[in-house]
């Protein structure tokens, strides 16, 4: 076989938690999953010559589904951090992202991290939101398996604010038509998503930033970014 027929039987499974938009979500119609973070892997996977198996499992659940083998790769609008960094590689930054909060359009309380104090709050599991929102003082932090089932909490009145990723948070207002909720304040910190592979697989790691590199020196990446985040 040709080299390049080879090459497209080489299949990489990758998991996310696809309740993340405009990252990682499902489309309503198609029931496929879509976002900037779903184009991005297809596109580093077509440029190492795999096709890219997407699967969806809770957020906290990708590292250890990484570590025990059941995926190659994940990529889920995952903060690189230190403690993470422990356990699996991260690819280089491939989105700039921070934390914000969400509150009811008639809050006219909280307007910053500060005001969070002794407030409830709503956050998903495993994420550093969840991890920012635990440290607020005299904070009640409930914590949610996905994101949207945050957001509806805030929608129901059991908390006050949600603590999630500015982009998410914007999406879901502007998207989502999520016309009783405000994104208020300025970003709490500033952080960027890597992909991940297992500790061990430091070869797929590589293939993936050379990958990387390459999207962006092709304008692949910035066609994508535009899809979905406009200019
Ligand atoms: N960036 C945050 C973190 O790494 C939240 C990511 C949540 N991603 C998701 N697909 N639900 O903790």
């Amino acid at each position: 076989a040709k080299p390049a027929e080879q090459a497209k039987s080489k299949v990489l499974n990758v998991g996310t938690d696809a309740g993340f938009a405009p990252f990682e979500f499902q489309d309503e119609v198609s029931k496929k999953y879509v976002g900037f973070d779903i184009d991005l892997m297809e596109a580093v996977g077509k440029q190492m010559g795999y096709e890219v198996k997407i699967q969806s499992m809770g957020f906290d659940g990708l590292i250890p589904a990484l570590e025990a083998g059941n995926i190659d790769a994940l990529i889920s609008g995952m903060t690189i951090t230190p403690e993470r960094a422990k356990k699996v590689n991260f690819s280089k930054p491939y989105y700039k992202s921070g934390l914000s909060i969400v509150v009811k359009m008639d809050n006219n309380n909280i307007k910053d991290f500060k005001a969070l104090e002794g407030k409830k709050l709503a956050v998903q599991i495993g994420t550093t939101g969840a991890m920012e929102a635990k440290k607020v003082k005299d904070a009640t932090v409930r914590e949610f398996n996905t994101a949207p089932e945050a957001f509806m909490e805030l929608k129901a009145g059991g908390v006050d604010a949600v603590v999630n990723d500015l982009p998410v948070n914007e999406y879901y207002i502007a998207k989502a038509g999520a016309k009783d909720a405000k994104v208020v304040g300025e970003p709490l910190n500033s952080e960027e998503y890597g992909i991940a592979t297992a500790k061990k697989n430091t070869e797929l790691i590589e293939k993936i930033n050379k990958a990387l590199d390459e999207l962006k020196k092709n304008g692949e990446y910035e066609k994508i970014y535009v899809k979905w985040f406009g200019k």
